[in-house]
């Protein structure tokens, strides 16, 4: 229908292709995309700065709101700095999940992405609750998955490391992801799981642009 804005929401756990497969796709519809993920990098990025401790209910829900992200396609400035790198490296890595879980960072940032979208009239929108509770009325929801082995696989081909430990700290991240109070992992109600795992990034656009149109 021409007049509400087309959103894609892309859900999934770590390591999934989600970030390739949101880009790739955004490209292909003309729309932007955002990468929910990175702002809760961000956030814990900009915790960790004011010396706040992330598992600080308090301290981190009073710091949420007054935090300046803005991701500008591949640069993430959070209050003015630069933190494209940091918010990818073992620090923000190891304490995002635990900073995500804080449900004011969660209500402060799930009303952030929805002005992006309301600002744009719609774009491919890519995290964890986008499909259950950020944009439940998306034209397309996808659930993106691979199993723990091929995303551990690919991410030691991005980023190096032991491909056993990368995979059992997948699994444990999931874990966390998945069974946390506020807004965890799972599956939308009427997404669409799409199951990576031994496809090219090609076909599964090719894949997703089929549900797509068989969605409208
Ligand atoms: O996609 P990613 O690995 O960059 O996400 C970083 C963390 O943020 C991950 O632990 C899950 C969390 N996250 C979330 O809780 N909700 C989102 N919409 C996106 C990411």
């Amino acid at each position: 229908s021409g007049a509400s804005p087309l959103v894609i929401a892309i859900d999934g756990p770590a390591g999934a292709g989600k970030s390739t497969v949101g880009r790739a796709l955004a490209d292909r519809l003309g729309l932007e995309y955002l990468d929910t993920g990175a702002m809760y990098r961000a956030m814990t990025f900009a915790v960790q700065q004011r010396g706040v401790p992330e598992g600080d209910l308090a301290d981190v829900a009073a710091v949420a709101p007054l935090v300046d992200i803005r991701i500008d396609d591949s640069t993430v400035t959070v209050d003015g700095v630069d933190a494209t790198e940091a918010i990818r490296g073992r620090d923000v890595t190891e304490a995002v999940s635990q900073v995500a879980a804080n449900p004011t960072v969660r209500e402060v940032l799930v009303q952030r992405q929805r002005d992006w979208v309301a600002d744009r009239d719609g774009g491919v929108v890519e995290g964890r609750d986008i499909g259950s509770v950020v944009f439940p009325d998306a034209a397309l929801k996808l659930y993106v998955t691979a199993s723990p082995r091929v995303r551990a696989e690919r991410r030691v081909n991005q980023v190096g490391g032991d491909v056993d430990e990368v995979e059992a700290s997948i699994i444990k991240r999931d874990r966390f992801d998945s069974s946390r109070e506020h807004s965890p992992l799972t599956e939308a109600t009427g997404s669409k799981v799409v199951d990576t795992t031994g496809m090219s990034i090609d076909e599964v656009v090719d894949h997703i642009l089929e549900l797509l149109e068989a969605a409208r």
